[in-house]
């Protein structure tokens, strides 16, 4: 690859979602950088208000000359005084470039995937189909951003957006919940978040319930994407469980590095 300038330009984006590329002189992006709000629907801690979400990718024949670290630069400096947080792929140059920039890690996760040619549809109706007596399905669809629980955006109505949520009511209340998101640096794959299932409603499987229906309405309202990607931060053997039912694989595992910027 011949070196030559290398300007790093802001992108128009989504509201609230940031954007760099590198771009060579011949008008190629050699990596891309991206801040979004971090989805705050995972189980676990919620992250404090304002953490964004780091992506950073450069293309491989690119790498090791410094592109990684000026996109950094120009999305650090979007972003001064924020907390940053970044998921490498363990033993990855990612974790190198995370531990030489100053990032500490907080946490790991396996990852599963799902593709969805290897899905039997029909199978997958008859599992959203199974009676739940007293439980009913909700969906919804739309822009999650803003939004800091479930119940916010169930009371939101659905319109076109990258995030579709299946949910499961008793009495009005919501008792289980799946949510699904584009992923912004791959729009044919999605990463979901749960199930999750309220305590008092365990062992009904309403998690397999909520997660098939979810899986189901992706394929309707939003037909390019072909995988899923989910994650599990310790060993839940209910919910790998479930999830090697429904068909996702082991994909790797992840840590999670942050900073809080100056
Ligand atoms: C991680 C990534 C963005 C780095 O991009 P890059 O343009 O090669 O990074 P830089 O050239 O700016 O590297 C800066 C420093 O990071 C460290 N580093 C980067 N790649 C490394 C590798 N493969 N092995 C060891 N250290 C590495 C080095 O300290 C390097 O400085 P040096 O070259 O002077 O030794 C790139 O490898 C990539 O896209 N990987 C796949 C996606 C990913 O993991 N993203 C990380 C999300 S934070």
């Amino acid at each position: 690859m011949s070196e030559g300038r290398i300007d790093i330009v802001r992108e128009p984006g989504h509201p609230g979602v940031a954007r760099w590329h590198a771009v060579t002189l011949p008008g190629l992006v050699a990596g891309v950088a991206g801040l979004r709000p971090v989805v705050p629907f995972e189980c676990g801690p919620p992250p404090p208000a304002g953490t964004l979400e780091l992506s950073l990718h450069v293309e491989p024949p690119w790498r090791r000359r410094g592109i990684g670290s000026r996109l950094l630069a120009a999305a650090g400096a979007h972003a001064a005084g924020r907390r940053l947080v970044a998921e490498v792929a363990a033993g990855s140059a990612g974790e190198s470039f995370g531990v030489r920039h100053g990032f500490r890690r907080t946490g790991s996760w396996g990852h599963d995937l799902l593709t969805y040619c290897d899905v039997h549809h029909a199978w997958l109706g008859e599992l959203v189909d199974v009676e739940h007596q007293g439980y009913r399905l909700r969906h919804w669809t739309g822009d999650p951003c803003g939004a800091t629980s479930v119940e916010q955006l169930l009371r939101r109505p659905s319109r076109p957006g990258d995030a579709v949520l299946s949910a499961a009511e008793a009495d009005g209340d919501l008792v289980a919940y799946v949510l699904a998101r584009s992923d912004g640096a791959r729009p044919r794959r999605a990463r979901q978040y749960g199930p999750a299932v309220h305590v008092g409603h365990r062992g009904r499987r309403l998690g397999l319930w909520v997660n098939a229906a979810l899986l189901k309405r992706i394929r309707e309202t939003h037909p390019d994407v072909e995988e899923l990607e989910t994650r599990i931060a310790h060993d839940d053997p209910a919910q790998l469980a479930l999830r090697r039912h429904l068909g996702f694989r082991p994909l790797g595992r992840s840590i999670r590095y942050e900073i809080t910027l100056p």
